[in-house]
């Protein structure tokens, strides 16, 4: 379980998130709200990548004030913008990365990858050059490669801005399969129907935490506004 206590982020004095509580237990749950109100900040708090001003974040009882390295190995994070996230020139050899940094076997590697590949409907860019990708193609190989780490929780943060309806779909379809429990931030309300549970912050605020079709009509009322 993650678990955040009276957390408090702010950035040059200004306060992005205020006195957030809450524990994420669930298997899937969606993130929204406005633009700058806190979405990013608080999905980078769940790995470690953004520390609290104020306040603890705990991942499994880890402290992530402590215990960096341990939760970022136990949650995985899809950044918004994929070239945060590819550094190898093909898809290959990106995937092999992280796995190469927990030391696996070179034969384990490999195989983990070719499974991966044809799991994951992608084995025809496996050798193509990253950065000759396109966004969308760059987005699915971006969360192939946190999958692949086999992490606990799964942290992805507007996933499928980039990607088209058939990829959107696919993105959906392995999400539903995979036995880790994810946290997706999202503007497409659509996708996160049959959500165990949706936040929705607002000026930095939690300001709706419940079931997806309760949150997400404050949400739109909010954006009426
Ligand atoms: N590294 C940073 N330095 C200064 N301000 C930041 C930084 N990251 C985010 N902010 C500000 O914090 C607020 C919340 O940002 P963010 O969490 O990215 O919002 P969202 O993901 O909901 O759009 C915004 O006003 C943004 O400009
Ligand atoms: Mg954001």
């Amino acid at each position: 379980m993650i678990r955040l206590e009276s957390v408090n982020v702010a950035f040059d004095g200004r306060v992005v998130l205020e006195n957030v509580t809450v524990q994420l237990q669930e298997q899937r749950i969606g993130i929204i709200g406005l633009n700058g109100s806190g979405k990013s900040t608080f999905v980078r708090l769940l790995n470690g990548l953004q520390l609290p001003d104020k306040g603890t974040v705990y991942v499994d009882d880890l402290d992530s004030q402590q215990e960096g390295r341990k939760i970022r190995r136990r949650v995985g994070f899809v950044f918004q913008n994929p070239d945060n996230q590819i550094v190898y020139p093909t898809v290959r050899e990106d995937m092999s990365f992280g796995l190469k940094n927990l030391r696996f076997p070179k034969e384990d590697i490999e195989q983990r990858i070719e499974k991966a590949l044809i799991a994951y409907g992608i084995e025809h860019l496996a050798d193509r050059l990253t950065h000759q990708l396109s966004g969308g193609e760059k987005q699915l190989v971006a969360l192939v490669g946190v999958l692949i780490m086999q992490p606990e929780y799964i942290v992805l943060d507007e996933p499928t801005t980039l990607l088209d309806l058939k990829n959107k779909r696919l993105l959906m379809s392995i999400i539903r399969d995979l036995g880790q429990r994810v946290i997706m931030v999202t503007h497409d309300l659509d996708l996160l129907v049959d959500f165990d549970r949706v936040l929705c912050f607002h000026d930095g605020k939690l300001a709706s935490d419940g079931q997806p079709a309760s949150v997400i009509n404050e949400y739109l009322q909010l954006c009426d506004q």
